[in-house]
């Protein structure tokens, strides 16, 4: 009966953090209301990307129209050189999405033109832990109003 139990408790609970973990998944939208496209400067897409947290299980969309962009995942000399020497993928068919299944570096650069040298790439590392976009939240734990000690 106790074994029962705790078997019970056990498929609950990991079924618990399966729908957590598909709820907490996050999409990334690359360039949020800008898109995929030219920025406006050379830092856009790096800025972009920096207070964020790129879990495994989290997604990022690429909004751009076939032909007008590209997506070209490189190793971090291309990246630097804004170069495709060694490419490891290349998306054209916008939008592009992708799942990111494992830890590690990955660098992004649009291949057209000088677009890449204009600032159209961006570095992310994607960790073990679960995706942010890095906005504050709205209820701070370290709120003192908050985090007030409950006295009855
Ligand atoms: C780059 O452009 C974005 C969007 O227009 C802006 O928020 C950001 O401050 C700019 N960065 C620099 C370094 O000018």
């Amino acid at each position: 009966m106790t074994k029962m139990k705790i078997t019970l408790f056990m498929l609950a609970a990991i079924a618990a953090c399966l729908m957590m973990g598909s709820v907490s998944a996050m999409t990334h939208i690359v360039g949020g209301g800008h898109g995929w496209r030219l920025p406006d400067n050379q830092t856009f897409f790096e800025e972009w990307a920096k207070p964020r947290t790129f879990g495994v299980g989290d997604r990022l969309v690429f909004p751009y129209r076939p032909g007008s962009e590209t997506v070209v995942l490189v190793k971090k000399e291309d990246y630097k050189e804004c170069r495709e020497k060694d490419a490891i993928d290349t998306y054209y068919n916008g939008p592009t999405i992708l799942d990111l299944t494992k830890t590690g570096h990955y660098y992004f650069i649009c291949d057209i033109g000088k677009h890449c040298e204009a600032g159209q790439k961006f570095h992310i590392t994607v960790v073990k832990r679960k995706g942010s976009s890095g906005n504050p939240f709205p209820f701070q734990v370290n709120n003192p109003a908050l985090a007030a000690p409950i006295t009855s």
